[in-house]
């Protein structure tokens, strides 16, 4: 079968790592489904992948992808959930088991002809949905709907600062939590991004590191390193910041230790989320017409393509990778 791997690490130049061939079609463990991708979706985590990040080398080559839709082998349209629990695990929320991991990570993932996951893993792909719209929610759209819903605290009227327009995670941060009732405020690096942001619900858009006109109740950080301090500096006296990525990296030159606890601040680590919180996801696209951003949708055969785009950071939602 067809299939997008990183055969190697390469943390300057990830696409060299990256190859598109047919391989073996890996084993089917007992318990486990076969699922043939009619969509998967690019996220940074694959480039992380690429680059060597939470991937080990004695797991190499694996197929990457964390994100699927497609059809069993009985004819079932199916989203693909992408955490994989420990079979020991005990618990009601996936993302606290400390031995999950995402398809890609242990498992070989979805950009492949076809997937292999626990049967468990699979909700069905309401008829409303496209296979390229559903291949966007298990991680970018799952993690937005947690950080807003579950982690931030806020409710409808709440301002929220989204740092960074053009994500997966940001543009669906924009559509959930403007539909959703919260004043979305974005910055953006790209005054053009900004403005499309607008588009999709966005009250307002700042460059990157604007003061704002007022304090914000929650802002919702993917970028990291580079939006921290603003972070930060933008909320309100005890507002929260929601963290669940760091694409500019994890290393502010200040940790804004003091600010944190003198205004006094929540900070709340968030990832994933749970295979109740995808269904919830699903059924409030359909409630609200709500639909995920699809910047391009590519041939696997493509990838490299695809791959290109999101290191270049010239994108404004999600890329679809098509078998
Ligand atoms: N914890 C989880 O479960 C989870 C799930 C999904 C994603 N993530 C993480 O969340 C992050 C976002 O992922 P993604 O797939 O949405 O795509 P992405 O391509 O990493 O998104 C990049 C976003 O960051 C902004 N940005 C990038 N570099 C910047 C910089 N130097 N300064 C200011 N803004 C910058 C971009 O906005 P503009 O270009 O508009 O400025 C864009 O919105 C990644 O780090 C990813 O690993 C975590």
């Amino acid at each position: 079968m067809l299939a997008a791997c990183a055969v190697s690490a390469d943390a300057d130049h990830p696409l060299r790592a990256l190859r598109v061939a047919e391989i073996a079609p890996p084993e089917v463990p007992a318990g486990w489904v076969t699922v043939d991708v009619k969509a998967a979706s690019l996220n940074q985590h694959d480039v992380w992948s690429l680059r060597g990040v939470g991937l080990a080398a004695d797991r190499l080559p694996m197929i990457l992808g964390c994100d699927a839709a497609g059809v069993t082998d009985d004819g079932r349209p199916v989203i693909v959930y992408g955490v994989v629990n420990d079979p020991d695990f005990i618990g009601s929320d996936a993302t606290y088991d400390p031995k999950r991991s995402l398809l890609s990570e242990r498992y070989p993932g979805t950009f492949a002809t076809q997937v292999r996951v626990p049967a468990g893993s699979l909700i069905d792909l309401p008829a409303e949905l496209s296979f390229a719209e559903a291949a966007c929610l298990p991680t970018a759209w799952l993690t937005a709907y947690r950080m807003l819903f579950t982690a931030a605290g806020v409710k409808p009227g709440d301002t929220v600062l989204v740092q960074g327009a053009g994500g997966g995670v940001a543009t669906a941060l924009t559509v959930l939590g403007s539909r959703a009732g919260l004043r979305v405020w974005v910055t953006s690096r790209d005054e053009a991004r900004g403005a499309r942001a607008v588009d999709l619900g966005a009250d307002r858009a700042f460059p990157s590191g604007a003061r704002l006109p007022e304090r914000v109740d929650a802002v919702m950080e993917t970028v990291g390193a580079a939006t921290w301090s603003h972070s930060i500096n933008c909320l309100r006296p005890g507002g929260t910041v929601v963290i669940s990525g760091t694409t500019s990296g994890n290393q502010p030159s200040n940790a804004e230790l003091t600010k944190i606890f003198f205004k006094p601040l929540r900070v709340i680590g968030s990832t994933m989320g749970t295979r109740e919180e995808l269904l919830a996801l699903t059924r409030l696209l359909i409630t609200t017409g709500a639909r995920p951003v699809i910047d391009r949708v590519l041939p696997l055969g493509a990838a490299a393509d695809g791959f290109a785009a999101l290191i270049d950071g010239q994108v404004f939602g999600k890329i679809i990778l098509e078998p």
